[in-house]
């Protein structure tokens, strides 16, 4: 089954919005298998979104995601990459269907709550970034044949 990491932003925590999100990844059937909150040190930030150094926003964006505290997830589902990405809604939130997180509850590209990979060499780099081997817990769930065929 697919891993994907996944992180709630400052502006998700400070606004009270933590249960409300997470919410919406458990109930599309994703499994939780590893979730803590942390706040960022610029050090790590700058390792998290290496791909964007030198981009005209990634100061920024550096200033933002070190605000305050963040909520760290992996979550595991059929399709987890494509279908958190989906969930959260297109990067700019004037962009997104409504329905997905970023349109239901943010407007400016800078404060868009969410953080998804956005492929699984992605995922496979930032779940090892953001977690040791020991905090990925495997267990089933009674419901899951009611997820998955
Ligand atoms: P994320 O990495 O946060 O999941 O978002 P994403 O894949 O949808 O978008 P990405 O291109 O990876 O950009 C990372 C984050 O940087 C901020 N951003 N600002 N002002 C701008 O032009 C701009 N472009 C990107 C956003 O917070 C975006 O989520
Ligand atoms: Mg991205």
């Amino acid at each position: 089954m697919e891993r994907t990491f996944v992180m709630l932003k400052p502006d998700a925590v400070q606004r009270g919005l933590v249960g409300e999100i997470v919410q919406r990844f458990e109930r599309r059937g994703l499994k939780i298998v590893a979730m803590k909150l942390l706040q960022m040190s610029t050090e790590f930030a700058h390792k998290h979104y290496e791909v964007h150094v030198g981009k005209p926003f990634f100061e920024g964006l550096i200033k933002y995601i070190t605000s305050g505290p963040v909520v760290a997830l992996v979550l595991e589902g059929a399709n987890a990459i494509e279908v958190a990405r989906a969930t959260m809604g297109a990067t700019h939130p004037a962009k997104a269907a409504p329905g997905t997180i970023r349109a239901d509850f943010s407007l400016e590209m800078g404060r868009n709550l969410v953080h998804g990979s956005d492929g699984s060499d992605t995922a496979a780099f930032e779940i090892g970034l953001w977690f040791g081997e020991q905090e990925l817990v495997d267990y089933g769930r009674s419901v899951d044949p009611w997820i998955f065929e």
